[in-house]
């Protein structure tokens, strides 16, 4: 068994699609062409792991020439608690750093108790006083 953290690749795009629709916690999984759009742009911070080649975790990031996202993190249920969201995000992280990011941000449903408890290991905080504003 060999665990791998590597670049996401169009090539993951149907795997990682997959891990996120039997994964709680993600919502919507995009449309194939808004995915590889987005792997265009950010696929050098965009991290995917991978055990004897079959994808257990995905992250999203992406940098705006200020600051770094991530989104859409998510670890196959079988293969939690082994570091490997932990690795994925530390991955990514060097990523935004070397590319200029001073700050990372990302957003957690306040119900989702678990993954505020991983954010908070990996060393966020709430950014208290300041709300998300959204339309469609
Ligand atoms: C959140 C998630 C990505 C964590 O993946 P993971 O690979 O199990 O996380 P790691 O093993 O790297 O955890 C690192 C540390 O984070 C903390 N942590 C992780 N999962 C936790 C949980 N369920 N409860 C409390 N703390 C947790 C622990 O401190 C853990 O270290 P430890 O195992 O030595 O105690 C995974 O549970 C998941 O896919 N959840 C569903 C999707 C989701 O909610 N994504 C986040 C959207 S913002």
């Amino acid at each position: 068994m060999s665990l791998d953290i590597a670049r996401m690749d169009v090539s993951d795009m149907e795997a990682v699609s997959a891990l996120w629709r039997e994964t709680e916690g993600i919502g919507d999984v995009p449309s194939a062409g808004a995915f590889s759009a987005f792997l265009a742009r950010n696929g050098g911070f965009c991290r995917v792991a991978k055990e004897d080649g079959v994808v257990v975790g995905a992250l999203l990031a992406s940098f705006d020439g200020m600051r770094g996202y991530f989104y859409r993190l998510a670890v196959s249920r079988a293969f939690r608690r082994r570091g490997i969201a932990a690795g994925m995000v530390a991955e990514a992280t060097r990523a935004l750093r070397e590319a200029g990011a001073d700050r990372i941000n990302l957003h957690v449903f306040d119900s989702n108790g678990s993954a505020k408890a991983f954010w908070e290991r990996q060393g966020y905080r709430t950014y208290e006083g300041l709300s998300m504003l959204t339309r469609r």
